[in-house]
């Protein structure tokens, strides 16, 4: 649960790379290289591993994906090394190519680091270090921080943690390195500001990740660093952390790990993506349990019941989110307004930053996001604090940075989320907002007790439902075959299923590559309906509840225009399935809870073309799974 209330240093344009290490008595290698096939959906632009066995150095690394690494390592790693770290990159700056890749070297070859992070002043440190002698191969400023660290050792004649810490001191910006020195082989250095970095500790043995997912099979014990820390680790010592700035000692806590390696593994799915879409009966039930008591006709959640005042003394709700969790914010400003009748502004985190908006201490900022770690929404987050806001944040990923830095939140527990396009996250983040829309618009009055049981009773049905609707499987299969090949693709839903068409076309853009749009249905008419004919397939969510006769007409407005209709029906319906060239049947739920059904075909018919395209379902191009760069 999240409930915190602290404040964190801020983490500006952040690369989004995955860094992997391990110190211990096992080969390195296969820790490392293991580990940074878990992180990839990080980035996979180019990947980099450093072995060391205490007295042979191997750097190997590639433009390309982990499996580009591993073939390129399978001829040029020879040393077996106790000591390892590896990184894989999401390149903001300088292309992706071999020698930008990490790990890098210092000059004397002695010192070796991943950094996962920007380090805004690199220019005039570089500067300085050419002046002092120092070349560089690359144009990162990776590069440039690990021979600051050397100039540092040189120049104060210290240990490499020192020497770590007051380089650090010197620099602007983000980063979680690790750092090992060839004349220490007993020692990884760590650090972080504003990128997560977690170490795993075993027996006598330990492992450093930007999450924990590449240790679970080692250790379920965890530390997670927090901003401006600094951690030597060393074998057969106790882990000392210091704080970057003044130097001073914390104490270590060591958390026992919740989550297991089968949340981590496919499990026997062709991808991620597909393993999360069949998760979300689950995903849901976890989401609501414990919070949703229906025998006691209570919904129960901290974060709400301790704020309660604010919620309810809101002049309105600000919804900040980017992507799919923005559209889980337009879900949540119907079913806000619809139930508890607080008026709700849904906003691109991005552009409420940039566009000076008008924010007081009367205003409720909701901020969803899956990772918790988007930077735009983070900024947002700040914002809003700063105009005296009361910020609740909605996350997935536990002690993340916007879970951190919201005043109060409630998590979503879909699990962790692998693939790049977002599944269980959104139905997850639908199910926290109903329950905090019901919540309120109980303590408001807004809604009568019979409805608010038959709610109760209904989401409690939802996990069953999802489950009715994957079984249509093989049917969405079938028609994603037959439109595999369009160019171009409409989506159209009214009321509640407007952000649910969003929501589709996002889905089938990002892992296809084939153009889709979303609409509100009758909007079509304004323009979107010129696009119209026998080659436009056109997704239609036309459930009984949503505006069905409206929707109904335009079905009509689009089969006079040859369009090819796939309609998104509740089960039984006969009007849709004689006018629309194939239907998918979904089971009836409340239309305020429909989203949480519709999505589910939209979101397995852009997997079925992705896979029959032949696309990386799991990591389309030029994506990554948490943007935290503006
Ligand atoms: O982690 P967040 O929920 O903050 O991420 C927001 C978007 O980047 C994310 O939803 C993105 O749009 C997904 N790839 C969509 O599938």
């Amino acid at each position: 649960m999240l409930v915190l209330f602290i404040l964190h240093t801020n983490t500006k344009n952040k690369f989004m790379c995955g860094i992997v290490g391990y110190i211990g008595q096992r080969e390195a290698y296969p820790i490392v290289i293991e580990g940074l096939k878990r992180l990839e959906y990080r980035g996979y632009d180019s990947a980099g591993i450093a072995l060391y066995d205490g007295t042979n150095l191997k750097v190997c690394k590639t433009k390309g994906k982990v499996s580009d690494l591993e073939k390129r390592s399978e001829e040029e790693i020879t040393t077996i090394g106790n000591i390892g770290i590896g990184h894989t990159r999401w390149a903001t700056h300088g292309v992706p190519n071999d020698v930008n890749s990490h790990p890098h070297v210092s000059n004397s070859g002695n010192l070796v680091i991943i950094h996962n992070g920007i380090i805004e002043n690199y220019e005039s440190l570089k500067k300085e270090l050419i002046t002092r002698g120092y070349s560089f191969k690359s144009e990162t400023d990776t590069e440039v921080l690990i021979n600051l660290i050397e100039d540092v050792q040189k120049q104060e004649g210290v240990k490499l943690g020192k020497a770590v810490q007051i380089a650090l001191n010197q620099v602007i910006g983000a980063y979680a390195i690790a750092v090992f020195d060839k004349n220490r082989p007993d020692e990884v250095v760590v650090a972080r500001l504003g990128s997560p970095l977690a170490i795993g500790i075993g027996e006598n043995e330990f492992f450093i990740a930007s999450d924990a997912s590449p240790f679970l099979e080692y250790t379920k014990n965890a530390i997670y660093l927090e901003d401006e820390e600094l951690a030597i680790i060393h074998l057969n010592k106790e882990i000392k952390i210091r704080k970057i700035q003044d130097d001073s000692l914390v104490d270590p806590y060591i958390q026992e790990l919740q989550i297991n390696l089968e949340q981590i593994e496919k499990n026997g799915f062709d991808h991620f993506m597909l393993k999360e879409i069949h998760e979300q009966p689950k995903a849901i039930t976890d989401t609501y349990r414990g919070r949703l008591l229906r025998n006691e006709a209570i919904i129960k959640m901290a974060g709400v019941e301790d704020n309660m005042k604010k919620f309810l003394n809101a002049n309105r709700i600000i919804i900040v989110a980017c992507g799919t969790s923005w559209h889980a914010g337009l879900v949540a400003e119907y079913i806000f307004e619809d139930l508890a009748r607080i008026p709700v502004e849904v906003e691109y985190a991005s552009e409420f930053r940039y566009r000076n908006p008008i924010i007081t201490e009367k205003d409720v900022v909701i901020a969803i996001s899956q990772s918790g770690e988007t930077a735009d929404t983070l900024a947002a987050i700040k914002l809003a604090k700063s105009k005296g806001a009361f910020v609740f944040g909605v996350c997935n990923v536990v002690g993340s940075s916007i879970a951190r830095e919201s005043d109060a939140g409630a998590y979503t527990h879909a699990g962790p989320e692998i693939g790049v396009a977002s599944t269980k996250a959104f139905t997850t983040q639908i199910t926290v907002l109903t329950l905090i829309a019901l919540r309120l618009a109980r303590a408001k009055g807004t809604i009568s007790s019979s409805d608010f049981r038959t709610h109760m009773l209904e989401l409690e049905l939802i996990p069953k439902k999802v489950e009715q609707a994957l079984k249509s499987d093989k049917l969405i299969a079938e028609i994603a075959d037959i439109y595999k090949n369009s160019r171009n693709c409409l989506y159209l839903g009214r009321g509640y299923n407007f952000p649910v068409a969003l929501e589709g076309a996002l889905k089938l853009k990002e892992i296809s590559y084939i153009h889709a749009e979303g609409y509100p249905a009758a909007e079509m008419k304004h323009g979107p309906i010129a696009l119209i004919d026998e080659n436009m397939p056109i997704v239609v969510i036309a459930t009984k509840k949503g505006h069905y006769e409206k929707v109904v007409s335009n079905i009509q407005e689009i089969k006079s225009r040859k369009g090819k209709i796939i309609g998104i029906v509740t089960e039984g319906d006969e009007q849709v399935r004689a006018l629309a060239d194939h239907v998918i049947e979904v089971p009836e739920t409340l239309e305020s809870l429909s989203p949480l059904i519709t999505t589910i075909p939209l979101q397995l018919l852009s997997y079925h073309i992705a896979v029959l395209l032949g696309k990386n379902v799991d990591q389309p191009r030029n994506l990554a799974k948490s943007v935290t760069v503006e």
